[in-house]
């Protein structure tokens, strides 16, 4: 019970706040009791359980907003469609940087991919009065799910992680033949394990999603962070892979919360196909006034949601994103280091009886970057973050993913500056030194 943290103060935190099972709590449940125990000791915990930006939010974007909101734009609506320079550069940035063409009309600014997501499911999955809802490659996203659960709407979910290369085609194929599948939805670098899709895995799934008509809602929310390739300049290659190479049945999702440091800004873009953004669904009209899929998802599910994107954010986006696509801002160079705290964090836990469980990305280690998986010998997730909050060290278990892997938990790197890994370091020790048998 000589715990870095007070034993009693932890206990008695965990049993007021209500939590049935704390390991399996969601993430912003785990904020919320960690910052309950910091408060009462004293102490400051490791924090890996939430993936915000630990770095600065580049001057160039808040220069923008600071004078857009001088120019007075915030007592004007936001048009729907968004800020016709910012789509431009969202276009712009489609051709540099994955080398596709998406029309700026069809360019979106969301609040948030969150919010994205959202509008996707309730476009896409409402296209098709036979379909039910969403295939999710996890493990995932949480909130993604619950967008779902919120909607009405049902989903599937398998864990890639034994599906990898060719087999991921009849895995994926098992459900789309069941007829009920409106879009599939996964990660590129994935959250939480870190694995990255090669272009033979997006040739398959665009194959399948061409076959059975699924579209493809690609969430590239870590943007250029798979950071093995060097994905950063303006219209050379390597260039980001994306499904939209191979299918006209996609939107991608792409966040400016973590590739440019832009999360409390809320904002987010969407590009949709210019083949699917011009598609008519007739049962889109059970629920918009079109049966356009582009139109409805501006002036049906995106007004509904939020009338719109903060004039100012949609303004520093674009000044980040002109920035980045006249080869003035390298967006990737200001998130690297994030790879390099995995890489050290990682040896840290390795070396103190844990084990890295999403290990491999097909025959390759994993990359080092915003999240990494761990465990401990004979213990649960579940049970082995309730226990390393006695330790000072917080994340969030592996369950809640939906991932196969319940031994596991997801650590995000983002939050621990290197100046803290002496005492990353002595907790692990003092925890291993406890329970190892
Ligand atoms: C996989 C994934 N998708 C989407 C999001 C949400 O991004 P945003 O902050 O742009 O809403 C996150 C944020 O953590 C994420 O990890």
């Amino acid at each position: 019970m000589n715990t870095p943290i007070n034993y009693e103060i932890v206990k008695e935190e965990i049993e007021k706040s209500g939590l049935p099972i704390v390991g399996n709590a969601t993430i912003r449940e785990i904020v919320r009791l960690v910052n309950r125990i910091e408060a009462r000791s004293g102490e400051k915990f490791i924090r890996m359980e939430m993936g915000v930006p630990g770095l600065e939010p580049p001057q160039i974007a808040i220069d923008a907003e600071i004078e857009a909101l001088k120019s007075g734009v915030s007592s004007k609506y936001p048009m729907m469609e968004g800020d016709a320079q910012l789509k431009i550069e969202i276009s712009r940035f489609a051709k540099l940087f994955l080398d596709i063409d998406v029309h700026s009309e069809h360019c979106l600014p969301t609040v948030g991919s969150m919010q994205g997501a959202m509008a996707c499911f309730m476009v896409a999955n409402r296209n098709n009065k036979d379909r039910e809802g969403t295939l999710f490659i996890d493990p995932g996203f949480p909130v993604q799910k619950q967008q779902c659960k919120v909607l009405g709407h049902n989903y599937y979910s398998f864990d890639v992680y034994n599906y990898r290369g060719q087999k991921l085609r009849a895995k994926i194929e098992d459900f789309f033949k069941t007829g009920k599948i409106s879009t599939i939805l996964y990660s590129n670098p994935n959250n939480p394990s870190w694995i990255a899709f090669t272009e033979e895995e997006l040739q398959i799934i665009a194959e399948l999603a061409d076959k059975y008509d699924v579209i493809v809602l690609e969430d590239l929310a870590y943007f250029g962070m798979d950071f093995r390739h060097d994905y950063s300049k303006p219209g050379q290659p390597p260039y980001q892979p994306t499904v939209a190479k191979y299918t006209d049945n996609y939107i991608l999702l792409i966040s400016s919360s973590k590739s440019f440091s832009n999360a409390g800004q809320r904002i987010g873009m969407m590009l949709i196909s210019n083949k699917l953004f011009t598609r008519r669904y007739p049962d889109l009209k059970r629920y918009y006034a079109t049966d356009g899929f582009g139109y409805s998802m501006i002036y049906g599910a995106l007004y509904a949601l939020s009338s719109g994107v903060t004039h100012s954010a949609q303004k520093g986006l674009a000044a980040l994103l002109k920035a980045t696509n006249d080869g003035q801002f390298n967006f990737v160079e200001h998130v690297r280091e994030y790879g390099s705290r995995a890489k050290e964090m990682k040896r840290i836990f390795v070396e103190n009886g844990f084990k890295i469980v999403y290990d491999k990305d097909l025959d390759e280690p994993i990359a080092d970057g915003f999240y990494f998986t761990y465990s401990y010998p004979e213990m649960t997730g579940i049970e082995l973050l309730e226990k390393m909050l006695y330790y000072g060290i917080s994340a969030i278990s592996l369950n809640i993913t939906n991932s196969e892997r319940i031994e596991g938990i997801r650590a995000c790197v983002s939050q621990t500056h290197p100046s803290r890994f002496p005492i990353l370091e002595q907790r692990l020790k003092q925890f291993h030194n406890d329970h190892k048998k």
